[in-house]
């Protein structure tokens, strides 16, 4: 029992929040280049010009991972690294950057798992609409494909697209996020129909560009949902709130099905539907077909969840005073890490790996020169201990990422959240194992026995 034997025990990043170098080599803009430029945007002031430097020293990162034991590390490609103007020529040294890292991951025995999009869109397809565009499918098709054609050689797991909850959401309805627009309703769901086009043409791109057979997944998030007691009725008031789509509109992204049920089920949601329906775009006969293409697996990124129990519909449970939380005030709910793939697998039968679960922590380096992190370590062992029981209990969980490798930008709170494994003072970039990252190393050699 415990989790399978080929469990995969990674962590993961993404290019804006650790590489730097953002003009270097060629690379474009992306959205995100340029709203960390406009005053005020960002908590501290800051940007992901510099990072963590990973560019610059992915050698060190990778030695960092294979010490801890890592068997897989996610992270993302820039897409203006690759396309500096989004489309047209391919910029050879960006393409180089993450072919070197593919190798070097590689030689240290880690297997790369490789993120289309994690938010960054070039600035220059964003000023032909971006994701409004309806182009804007076949932009990321062909960006996918000359991934996947340069690096499948090499690496077998790509993934399409990280949360498109929030980088719709957050940067188009709420604006807290680039490019920090509050656009009208029918946009956003515009939007959001052109995004699930191009993962499906994306899929279609790459599996045509493989040099060999390869794993495509897709890396969504949302809150999960559990039951407050075990009753059966909590459990069904847990699992239709999982699934039902905010009668909020301010918030609508925010929600699993709208944005899962097309790409696993081919269908939308019946309840978004209606609730939805006076915003909703065209929908094209042939648009769900393409959509539901074929992937091998699921990603679930998961930080936390929302109790509920049964009542006259399902309600969800205000959570008691004091009640645990990390850093950055999220909610510290274990159970969500077996309810979520749970109700996840039921609904959609396809293999899930936890694509990012994590904790930010008030970490600083002690007068011992060390970063103690106890808080970290009893997260992830709850986490974890909860992860386990849903493998136990039949769930097809197939591997795990941990947020973060390393602290790093932290989008629109900048360097105020600190999410790594392992410390780093963004003045020196040194990088300090905190407790959990040696935890965390030991979690893996004992194959998850230690929790
Ligand atoms: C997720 C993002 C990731 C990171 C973590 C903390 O929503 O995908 O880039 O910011 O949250």
């Amino acid at each position: 029992m415990g989790f399978r034997k080929d469990f995969v025990w990674g962590a993961a990043s993404s290019a804006y929040q650790v590489e730097g170098a953002a003009d270097r080599d060629g690379k474009g803009d992306s959205i995100w280049d340029r709203y960390c430029r406009e005053p005020g945007r960002i908590l501290d002031g800051s940007d992901g010009s510099r990072a963590c430097m990973h560019y610059d020293r992915y050698e060190e990162d990778v030695r960092h991972m294979a010490q801890m034991g890592l068997k897989a590390y996610r992270f993302s490609i820039s897409w203006p690294r690759i396309y500096p103007e989004g489309t047209g020529a391919v910029n050879e040294k960006g393409l180089r950057f993450y072919s070197d890292l593919v190798d070097c991951l590689l030689a240290h025995g880690i297997e790369p798992w490789i993120t289309l999009f994690h938010w960054d869109l070039p600035c220059a397809l964003y000023e032909r609409g971006g994701y409004l565009n309806p182009d804007f499918p076949g932009w990321f098709a062909d960006y996918a494909g000359t991934v996947v054609k340069a690096l499948s050689d090499r690496s077998t797991h790509f993934i399409t697209f990280n949360e498109p909850q929030c980088f719709v959401g957050l940067g188009f309805l709420t604006g807290e996020h680039a490019p920090g627009l509050r656009m009208m309703l029918s946009d956003t769901f515009r939007m959001a129909h052109r995004v699930l086009l191009a993962h499906g043409r994306a899929v279609q791109s790459m599996r045509a560009a493989a040099a060999q057979p390869i794993q495509i997944g897709y890396a969504p998030t949302c809150g999960a949902a559990y039951p407050v007691g075990s009753s059966p009725e909590d459990v069904e008031a847990a699992k239709i709130g999982y699934f039902a789509c905010p009668e909020d509109l301010s918030n609508w992204t925010w929600n699993v099905s709208w944005w899962s049920d097309p790409v696993l089920l081919g269908t939308y949601p019946e309840d978004g539907l209606r609730l939805y329906e006076p915003w909703l775009p065209h929908i094209g006969q042939d648009d769900l077909r393409l959509i539901h293409q074929p992937i091998d697996f699921y990603g679930q990124n998961i930080y936390n969840g929302t109790a509920y129990r049964a009542g006259r519909v399902p309600e969800a449970v205000r959570r008691y005073d004091g009640f645990p939380k990390t850093a950055a005030q999220w909610p510290v709910t274990p159970e969500c890490l077996y309810w979520g793939p749970r109700f996840l697998y039921e609904r959609y039968q396809t293999p899930i790996y936890i694509t990012e679960n994590g904790m930010s922590c008030h970490d600083t380096v002690s007068l011992d020169g060390k970063v103690h992190d106890p808080n970290r370590i009893d997260f992830l062992q709850r986490y974890l201990r909860e992860l386990r029981r849903a493998s136990e209990d039949g769930v097809d969980i197939r591997g795990y990422f941990q947020w973060s490798l390393t602290d790093n930008f932290e989008w629109a709170r900048g360097y105020q959240e600190r999410f790594g494994l392992i410390y780093v003072d963004f003045q020196t970039q040194e990088r300090i194992w905190k407790d959990s990252a040696y935890w965390y190393q030991e979690l893996i050699r004992s194959s998850g026995e230690i929790l």
